[in-house]
């Protein structure tokens, strides 16, 4: 069937003011069904306990839209701020509360060994040693009783949109003065690494604590500046990123036709004072377990 450039009949006939008329009666219907369908009886009118669950990631919409089986009945909101095409990076200001940051520390805390790399043919941990000298370790949702863990990786999940099982365990980091992880990609080259069963597409970092100077995340190719130059891999230059407490930093390593992005090369500058703890979490293109 050829489709014609006429516009549609249903346009033509019912006019302006009928269209506008139906809608705002539309929009008053979903808006006085909805907070009726809200309203928890038991609870004297006061919104039901699993609103109140959303209710911290921003407004929630009165007037959803029909769901499929694994949507949301509600529409809600995550700020973010895009902070570069070149990589792809977005910031997500007051990602967590300040208590849930205080939480994971203390559950990591206990369990910090140094920070280990991948890594590539030739390389042994002795002629790599000084290119990431945080301390850090492995913590998955599961482990933290808390479930702080639980919930962010869910936020993750939300704000991405991609699935929580692409996700790696959280790597938390601590950087003390002086520390630092020169530049690097968070994808791997097979020409470098080998073959891999999946790829890393885009890391989320959660700013566990602010950082008083210096500990900034660095992205020195940020929009191809820099890549013309012979650049030593430790310099803090380009785009830098300044830790807030509560804050995320996600980014793209992959461009969308997959191959790697080679403006998402970034580090962490180091701590001069204070001290940087992070929640990393690496986003794979398959399912994390098949690693
Ligand atoms: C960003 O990159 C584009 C393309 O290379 C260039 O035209 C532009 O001047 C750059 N912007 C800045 C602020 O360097
Ligand atoms: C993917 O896109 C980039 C940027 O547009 C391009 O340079 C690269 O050649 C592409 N790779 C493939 C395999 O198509």
């Amino acid at each position: 069937m050829k489709v014609s450039g006429r516009r549609s009949p249903w346009r033509k006939k019912v006019g302006l003011p009928i269209v506008l008329i139906s809608s705002l009666l539309f929009f008053l219907a979903g808006f006085y069904g909805s907070l009726l369908l809200f309203r928890d009886p038991a609870s004297n009118g006061a919104p039901r306990s699993r609103f109140m669950e959303v209710a911290d990631v921003g407004e929630t919409d009165p007037v959803a839209m029909s769901h499929g089986e694994t949507g949301e009945d509600h529409s809600s909101s995550i700020p973010f701020q895009i902070l570069s095409w070149k990589p792809r990076a977005v910031y997500y200001p007051k990602f967590a509360t300040a208590e849930q940051c205080q939480s994971i520390i203390g559950i990591a805390k206990a369990k910090l060994k140094p920070s280990t790399l991948a890594l590539r043919k030739g390389e042994t941990e002795e002629n790599t040693k000084g290119i990431r000298t945080s301390s850090g370790t492995f913590l998955s949702a599961y482990e933290d009783p808390t479930e702080t863990l639980n919930y962010i990786e869910e936020r993750i999940a939300r704000a991405t949109m991609i699935p929580r099982d692409h996700g790696e365990a959280f790597n938390i980091l601590r950087y003390e003065i002086g520390q630092k992880y020169a530049s690097h990609y968070d994808s791997f080259n097979p020409s470098e690494y080998g073959p891999q069963k999946s790829q890393r597409v885009a890391s989320f970092l959660l700013y566990l604590s602010d950082v008083e100077e210096g500990g900034e995340t660095m992205f020195p190719f940020e929009n191809g500046s820099n890549m013309d130059i012979s650049y030593d891999y430790q310099q803090c230059i380009g785009l830098k990123v300044k830790p807030r407490q509560g804050d995320g930093l996600l980014f793209y390593s992959l461009l969308t036709n997959g191959t790697i992005d080679p403006t998402s090369l970034h580090g962490s500058c180091p701590v001069i004072k204070g001290e940087k703890w992070v929640a990393t979490k690496w986003l794979r293109d398959k399912n994390a377990d098949l690693n």
